[in-house]
């Protein structure tokens, strides 16, 4: 049976003057959560997105949020974001004093954890809390802008967290694919183990085509 794909699109790269036809089309097209990049100008170089936004959001639609944190110290401020049962929230190894701790901690909101590593730190930052979480956010991009080049060994560094979750007999572990995830590799993104990805400007988002036409051919372009 063909394994499903989650598709979250990356909400910085919408177009919020049309936010509303924007989260019906994802609603038609069955996309299952909306990534929420989160930044705070100290752990990456921009400011985006934040707590104000996600409430708004959760009064638009039932597509529940997929929360990047790209911030500094992020264990205080989770309870800031209102996590949601349902709802993910992405804490970054490089951020956290206590990666393990900040975990739980969403968990105790009764959200769903993700540890994120930025493209040049190891896997071996999140090998000994794979169990406490549901899956690894891996960035394929230095975070920070949308429309970026993958770093180069991105793929091997999926297929490697791929083996290793095996290897541990997590069959369920999610991998979500951040940054750059386009049209012509999307599916390679997926052979390699990905089974979550981040749609901006590289695909959903594009500048190139109406949503809806983005939207299909992102699904087209999946194995
Ligand atoms: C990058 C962001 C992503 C992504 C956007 O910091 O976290 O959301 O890059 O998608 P692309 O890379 O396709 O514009
Ligand atoms: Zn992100």
């Amino acid at each position: 049976m063909k394994k499903h794909i989650k598709l979250s699109p990356s909400m910085m790269c919408a177009d919020i003057g049309a936010l509303k036809e924007t989260l019906a089309l994802f609603e038609k097209h069955g996309i299952d959560t909306l990534h929420i990049d989160v930044m705070d100008g100290v752990l990456v170089p921009n400011l985006m997105l934040g707590t104000d936004f996600c409430k708004r959001l959760r009064n638009l639609t039932d597509i529940p949020l997929d929360i990047h944190l790209m911030i500094a110290d992020p264990e205080p401020k989770i309870a800031w974001f209102d996590p949601q049962p349902g709802e993910y929230v992405s804490i970054h190894a490089e951020s956290a004093k206590h990666l393990h701790r900040a975990i739980l901690a969403v968990k105790a909101t009764g959200a769903t954890p993700l540890a994120a590593l930025n493209p040049a730190t190891p896997l071996s930052s999140v090998s000994y809390i794979m169990e406490d979480v549901a899956g690894v956010l891996l960035m394929l991009v230095n975070p920070g802008y949308a429309g970026q080049a993958l770093v180069p060994d991105a793929l091997r560094k999926i297929k490697d967290l791929r083996a290793l979750a095996d290897s541990k007999g997590l069959s369920g572990f999610e991998i979500q694919a951040d940054g750059n995830v386009g049209f012509a590799n999307a599916a390679e993104i997926v052979k390699a183990g990905a089974d979550c990805l981040v749609l901006g400007s590289s695909s959903v988002f594009s500048k190139e085509r109406p949503l809806e036409e983005a939207i299909l051919k992102t699904k087209a372009a999946l194995p």
